[in-house]
């Protein structure tokens, strides 16, 4: 019997930090560097993007924000490193999310999967954040993978002091999240299509 190969799945990295040893920054470097067979990650900075404006977006996207949505649509799925600031989202990735989510129901985050991880240097673990950027992405259509959860708590401990992961079992938490991504994926790949015309 013909086995059936899968076709490779593209995530699109994102991290809710600019800091140059972000900790977040570091968790979208290592998911490319354990991204499981079939599957690549690609890291986006979202250092050029504007602060969201109404007014801006009726003349036309900013060419970042073009960019962005260029590089979201072209993904496969989306796997989102987020801090937690104030326990909640970052303003940096809340504001390339309002972009993202613009046309409504229409939008690029219409029916994208996406994997959710964070690491902060508190105990919470951005599980705050992370609960509040589920919460918002699930007003964009966005389909958001429930489980595994990657909540890094303490992640001084866990990084070395250019942002780079360090800490094994974490490393692994990584990974697992990929693969469940990539089943999640593949599952809704038929009706991606039908949440984007409903
Ligand atoms: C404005 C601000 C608010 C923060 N609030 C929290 C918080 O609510 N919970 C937490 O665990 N860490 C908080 N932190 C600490 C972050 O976890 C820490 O700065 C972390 O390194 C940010 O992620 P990054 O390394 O990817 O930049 C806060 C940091 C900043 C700058």
């Amino acid at each position: 019997m013909a086995t059936r190969t899968n076709p490779p799945l593209t995530f699109l990295g994102i991290a809710g930090s600019l800091r140059r040893a972000s900790y977040n920054r570091g968790l979208i470097r290592a998911a490319v560097e354990v991204a499981p067979a079939g599957t690549s990650v690609l890291p986006y900075d979202l250092a050029d993007i504007p602060m969201f404006n109404a007014d801006v977006e009726t003349e036309g996207d900013p060419p970042a924000v073009a960019d962005f949505k260029r590089a979201i649509a072209a993904a496969d799925a989306l796997v989102i490193a987020t801090p937690e600031y104030n326990h909640c989202v970052p303003g940096v990735l809340k504001n390339a999310v309002d972009w993202a989510s613009r046309p409504p129901r229409t939008a690029v985050l219409a029916g994208k999967p996406v994997a959710i991880m964070g690491a902060s240097t508190g105990r919470g673990a951005t599980a705050r954040a992370q609960a509040h950027l589920r919460d918002g992405l699930a007003y964009t259509n966005g389909f958001v993978l429930p489980l595994p959860e990657v909540l890094v708590a303490i992640a001084g401990e866990k990084f070395d002091g250019d942002g780079n992961l360090t800490d094994r079992a974490t490393l692994a938490e990584v990974r697992d999240l990929l693969i469940s991504l990539a089943a999640w994926t593949r599952r809704l790949g038929q009706t991606r299509d039908e949440a984007i015309a409903s």
